[in-house]
């Protein structure tokens, strides 16, 4: 499947969600303080966000911009099989950035000395339970000192002065390699954490693992995803590039030696994080377009979470594909985290097939390391809706046949029944053999007239009249 160029600048990505009828406008005054996440939490099933006006700051706040599977898909202005083909071409392409002058992201500058982020960005506090105000969804770009590859990668930071933030760096990330480098080298690493990005760079920042390995320099993945170079220009202070229709850029130096105390915060799994020590940034230059607008994310919410479904689930195809052709489609579920649990559907072929489920099934969990569970259904289940899944498990499973239980296996670390990420992975097998499909037939009903529109082929005159035959 082809998808040519994609326009991926985030103002693209909103404009298309405004038509898209997802892009619901908030206008009264909200509060920065606990209000505006606490709005993005009850409503992250639904349109983005725009909250215009934000107590005490000019800058408005966009919230859920990539929450749901339909957002972002409209954001990108592709359905789900070109946006999964656009995200595999950035996965397996690289094209190099092209250097652009007068980038919108830097019409507006302040320097060390003018730069209060509290004051100066409305940076959310976002659950009661959080240490404080944290920037959420800054792609930060990096050079790794020893390698020269760019990496970009989402990581929140806490506000801890008017110039200073702490970083959050989770073990075996690539940014926590790039600042060992530097440390080594007895060196701060400058960095730009970019607020309201290129989409393509934002799916590159969020894809990990194998996927993206250390190796791989994620400007030139945005770059393969779009299908062109992606727009960058040098950072005004520091020695690294921003996407050039970057919202907002904080620039500086990640300093490895500092620490501070970060945290809590309410993570994606729907439990805080504690708080510890993370390195500091000293934050050298604010840069800005005229009028931007900030972008954030809920940690414990659902664009966290869907930042990572797409992308999953071309990981989940592509580890499956060498093993057998008969997985047909897809989904890693909103009730997994997008990450946690898999439905494959299966079009077996003949009963030579049956058992090629649970193979699939095991070549996926070599490849997705946090999947725990996967159910196989076969493909007369339409496996993105969660109550046909259910409906399969509940007609055509029997777990003392159709459970697969592996114990001791890696996981996610947040995972809690886990012993520090080892834990169980199940396959619920929920597809039919092969000979027995004619016993699960499911009822077909005949085509209604005018394809079931009621105004079309029936008149509500007749039901009115009916009722008023048998009163
Ligand atoms: C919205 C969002 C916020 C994230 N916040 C953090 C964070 O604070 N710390 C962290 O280590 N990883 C965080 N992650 C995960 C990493 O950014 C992500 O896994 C990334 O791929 C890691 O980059 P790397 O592969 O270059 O190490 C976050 C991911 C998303 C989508």
């Amino acid at each position: 499947m082809t998808v040519g160029v994609l326009d991926t600048g985030f103002r693209s990505a909103l404009r298309r969600l405004d038509r898209a009828g997802l892009l619901a406008r908030v206008s009264r005054v909200v509060d920065y303080d606990l209000e505006a996440a606490a709005l993005m939490k009850h409503h992250d099933a639904g349109a983005a966000l725009l909250f215009e006006t934000v107590k005490d700051h000019e800058i408005p706040v966009i919230g859920n911009v990539f929450a749901t599977p339909e957002s972002s898909e409209a954001a990108m202005g592709l359905d789900r099989p070109r946006l999964r083909a656009a995200l595999a071409r950035g996965i397996h392409t690289d094209i190099e950035p092209e250097t652009v002058s007068d980038p919108p992201a830097q019409q507006q500058v302040r320097r060390s000395g003018e730069i209060d982020l509290a004051a100066q960005l409305p940076v959310l506090r976002h659950a009661p339970g959080d240490g404080g105000r944290f920037v959420t969804a800054g792609v930060l770009i990096v050079r790794d000192p020893l390698t020269g590859v760019r990496n970009a990668s989402f990581h929140r930071l806490q506000l801890t002065g008017a110039d200073r933030v702490a970083v959050k760096i989770d073990h075996g990330r690539h940014l926590g390699r790039a600042l060992d480098h530097a440390a080594e080298m007895g060196r701060d690493l400058p960095v730009a954490v970019c607020i309201g990005t290129d989409a393509a760079l934002i799916y590159a920042a969020s894809t990990m693992g194998a996927l993206m390995p250390e190796s791989r320099d994620e400007l030139c993945a945005a770059g393969g995803c779009r299908g062109a170079p992606l727009p960058v220009a040098p950072a005004v202070s520091q020695d690294v590039e921003v996407p050039a229709e970057t919202e907002i850029v904080l620039e500086g130096v990640i300093q490895a030696g500092e620490t501070v105390t970060e945290g809590p915060f309410g993570e994606f799994v729907g439990y805080a994080s504690p708080a510890g020590p993370a390195p500091t940034m000293q934050v050298t230059a604010l840069t800005s377009r005229h009028e931007p607008v900030y972008h954030a994310i809920n940690g414990a919410g659902r664009e966290t979470i869907a930042l990572r479904k797409h992308v999953l689930e071309v990981a989940a195809q592509e580890a499956v594909r060498p093993v057998t052709p008969i997985v047909s489609d897809v989904c890693m579920p909103a009730g997994g985290l997008h990450r946690f649990q898999l439905v494959m559907a299966l079009s077996k072929r003949s009963e030579r097939d049956d058992g090629m489920g649970r193979n699939a099934a095991l070549a996926a969990f070599g490849a997705l390391k946090d999947l725990n569970m996967i159910v196989l259904v076969d493909d007369d289940i339409d496996l993105h809706d969660p109550d046909d899944v259910a409906y399969a498990l509940a007609t055509r499973f029997d777990a003392a046949s159709d459970l697969v239980v592996l114990g001791g296996m890696r996981g996610h670390e947040y995972v809690r029944t886990s012993q520090a990420g080892v834990g169980t992975k199940i396959i619920l097998d929920a597809s039919v053999p092969f000979e027995r499909r004619a016993d699960f037939e499911r009822i077909s009903f005949a085509a209604p007239p005018g394809g079931g529109e009621l105004d079309a082929a029936y008149s509500g005159a007749t039901v009115l009249s009916w009722l008023g035959r048998h009163e």
